[in-house]
């Protein structure tokens, strides 16, 4: 009988048996892929395994406290915790260009991964999380399609570069068995639920200049839209739900003063695997109330609008 114990168990033996004695670096993101593969190598090697979180200062609201908890003071892995917003932030500067902002995201998050990598003695291997889709869409889209839609985040050629040997113990699985696997280590289920986060973060959902000042905002707003998301219990059913900031600023009124603020936009789709989606068909009076409280609870925005576009014609991110 096939049991998701049972490959847990096969999966840990397999890596003790490839590993050795050797040292592992893993690359934590916060997504479920990485999670889930360093919550396993841990168990497998426990602390032959470093993890490098690269913290590029486009995260959402308490996102690198929560990993930094969960991963070192609940899981007990040893991780870096990388806070290079700094770097990011200042190479962004000025940078208004999607590909440009992609591309300058990508080529920042090698360099860094690689200075910490460099900085655990003895590393042989890097571990990655790797799924059975990843592994069929690069056999045969090679060579593929001619129009890049979007640069994404891309490490292939990292463990070559570095002379690392790849570790990759999910590479055998789809999404949802990935997610059982978590559940099976004791990741927490809010945990294993969560939207996909791309890569550059909060920068392509802030189209135009990235500046502190609206990436705050743009937190604040994110925040509390998901908030009124899960308290409407709307979480599970949306693929993807989070908040654009626009580059604009727009006239409003509140009280008896003018206000002069941003405007930002909602989106939230449904998807089978993020290749196409549909606009989730939210009630007014759910629009209506979340408006209502971006506007109150987030100073820095006045107007809120809804995306309606699905994919195609329309990407999910705004970037
Ligand atoms: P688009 O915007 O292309 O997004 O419709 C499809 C899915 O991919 C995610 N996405 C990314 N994920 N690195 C990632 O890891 C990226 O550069 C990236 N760009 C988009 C997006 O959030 C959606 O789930």
């Amino acid at each position: 009988d096939w049991t998701m114990a049972g490959y847990r168990d096969e999966a840990i033996r397999q890596i003790r048996e490839q590993v050795g004695d050797s040292h592992v670096i893993c690359g934590l993101s916060g997504g479920v892929d990485s999670s889930v593969t360093a919550i396993l190598l841990h168990e497998a090697i426990g602390d032959q395994l470093t993890c490098v979180f690269v913290d590029h200062g486009l995260l959402r609201m308490n996102e690198a406290e929560e990993v930094v908890t969960m991963f070192r003071d609940h899981y007990n892995i040893k991780l870096i915790h990388a806070d290079e917003s700094e770097l990011f932030l200042g190479e962004l500067e000025g940078v208004t260009d999607p590909e440009v902002k992609r591309k300058t995201i990508g080529r920042l998050f090698i360099d860094v991964f690689q200075k910490y990598a460099n900085q655990i003695e003895d590393a042989e291997f890097l571990a990655q999380g790797t799924l059975y889709p990843d592994v069929i869409e690069s056999v045969s889209f090679s060579g593929g399609p001619s129009v890049t839609i979007k640069s994404h985040h891309n490490v292939g050629g990292l463990p070559e570069k570095m002379g690392l040997k790849l570790v990759e113990p999910l590479r055998e699985l789809f999404k949802d068995e990935v997610r059982a696997l978590g559940h099976e280590l004791g990741l927490p289920a809010s945990f294993i639920g969560r939207h996909p986060f791309p890569g550059p973060g909060l920068a392509i959902r802030c189209p135009g200049e990235i500046t502190r000042e609206k990436l705050e905002i743009l937190r604040k707003a994110d925040a509390v839209y998901i908030d009124q998301i899960r308290k409407h219990g709307l979480y599970d059913e949306i693929w993807q739900a989070f908040v654009a900031i626009l580059p604009v600023r727009t006239v409003g009124v509140m009280g008896d003063g003018r206000t002069y603020d941003y405007a930002c936009a909602l989106r939230a789709v449904t998807s089978v695997d993020g290749m196409t989606a549909d606009y989730y068909p939210f009630s007014h009076e759910f629009l209506g109330e979340t408006a209502t409280r971006i506007i109150n609870e987030v100073k820095g925005i006045n107007r809120v609008t809804y995306d309606i576009t699905s994919k195609p014609p329309g990407t999910i991110e705004w970037e």
